[in-house]
């Protein structure tokens, strides 16, 4: 007996405000990447200073002032679509690349998912100016304006477009404390910058770290005394693999409620929840109950990272088999 079918389906090209809403949804899937993406501008433009504003976690307002190089006039135009970029001309650049982005798709899908405004300035310009942007185009000519060298970027109603993405994302408080964290931990690695993240119209920043402080003065200021204390400095190097390692490292003395874990490879804060938990387990397994580690590690590699955390070992161990 012949087995009815379901009737194919008819295939359609997307239209491309939807691929491009799709493909942002997955650059951006919370305030923090665009934040993460931000910070990383501001600091490919030489700042010194960046300051980050949010209302509501970041959903309905995500700001970020900074003190770089700012933006030709020019350029605004194009500067929000996508595969627009200063960084990298031809492919052989990839080689020599020393700057985080270089595909120009942040700005881009940022503006497809938010309405973004940028307010910037360079140093040889008697004005700022100013554009809006939507799907990754300019709304209206850029407009000249009063502003400090450097640049400002406002993103507005966050996932405005995207109802599931909004939803999913609950609670204004949550997106604040990943803000805050990405913040953090950006202001540890970079000790040349000075950083602050505040709520906005509130006069106290949740952190703020000085201009030309040291790693651990800002590991002092954001996660407390008692952690900078305690700290141990570690660094390892392989000049056969081009693999250098850094960073500091709490003792077994020390207790707090949970592992603090900031790896950054190649300069870039990598998520690092598994490796994040394999080390926690270990140290569950030797210290008493309710001790984590504070680690903070930096890593300067050409080859793969590999970690392996043995079973019977200590992160030390797995550290020095790298
Ligand atoms: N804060 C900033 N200061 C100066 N220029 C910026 C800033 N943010 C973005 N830009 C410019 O916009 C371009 C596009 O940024 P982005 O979309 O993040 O792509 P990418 O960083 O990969 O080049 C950058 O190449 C840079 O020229
Ligand atoms: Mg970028």
């Amino acid at each position: 007996m012949a087995v009815s079918k379901p009737a194919p389906g008819v295939i359609r090209k997307l239209n491309e405000v939807v691929v491009n809403r799709i493909a942002a949804g997955e650059v951006i899937q919370r305030p923090a990447n665009a934040l993460k993406e931000m910070i990383e501008n501001s600091l490919d433009a030489k700042s010194t200073s960046i300051q980050v504003t949010v209302k509501q976690g970041g959903l309905k307002l995500l700001q970020i002032q900074d003190n770089g190089s700012g933006v030709r006039k020019e350029d605004m135009e194009i500067v929000c679509e996508r595969f627009t970029t200063s960084k990298l001309q031809k492919f052989e650049d990839l080689n020599s690349i020393a700057t985080y982005g270089f595909r120009g798709e942040a700005l881009a899908s940022i503006s497809h998912v938010a309405h973004v405004t940028i307010t910037t300035r360079t140093v040889d310009s008697k004005c700022a100016y100013k554009g809006m942007y939507s799907d990754g185009k300019l709304k209206e000519p850029v407009k000249p304006c009063a502003g400090n060298i450097g640049t400002q970027i406002t993103v507005e109603d966050l996932f405005y477009n995207i109802t599931t993405r909004r939803k999913a994302l609950k609670s204004p408080s949550d997106e604040h404390a990943k803000v805050v964290e990405v913040v953090s931990r950006y202001a540890v690695h970079n000790s040349g910058v000075g950083f602050t993240v505040k709520k906005h119209g509130d006069s106290t920043a949740d952190v703020r770290t000085p201009v030309n402080s040291s790693p651990v003065d800002n590991i002092r200021t954001i996660f407390g005394p008692s952690i900078a204390k305690e700290l141990l400095n570690i660094s390892h190097e392989n000049q056969q693999m081009s693999f250098k390692l850094n960073g500091y490292i709490t003792n077994a003395n020390y207790s707090m409620k949970k592992c603090t874990f900031l790896l950054f490879i190649n300069h870039r804060l990598v998520d690092s929840g598994s490796l994040k938990k394999a080390i926690d387990n270990i140290y569950q397994a030797y210290l008493p109950k309710n001790m984590h580690p504070f680690l903070y590690l930096r890593t300067v590699l050409s080859a793969v990272l590999y970690v392996k955390c043995p079973q019977n070992g200590s992160f030390s161990n797995a550290l020095r088999q790298m």
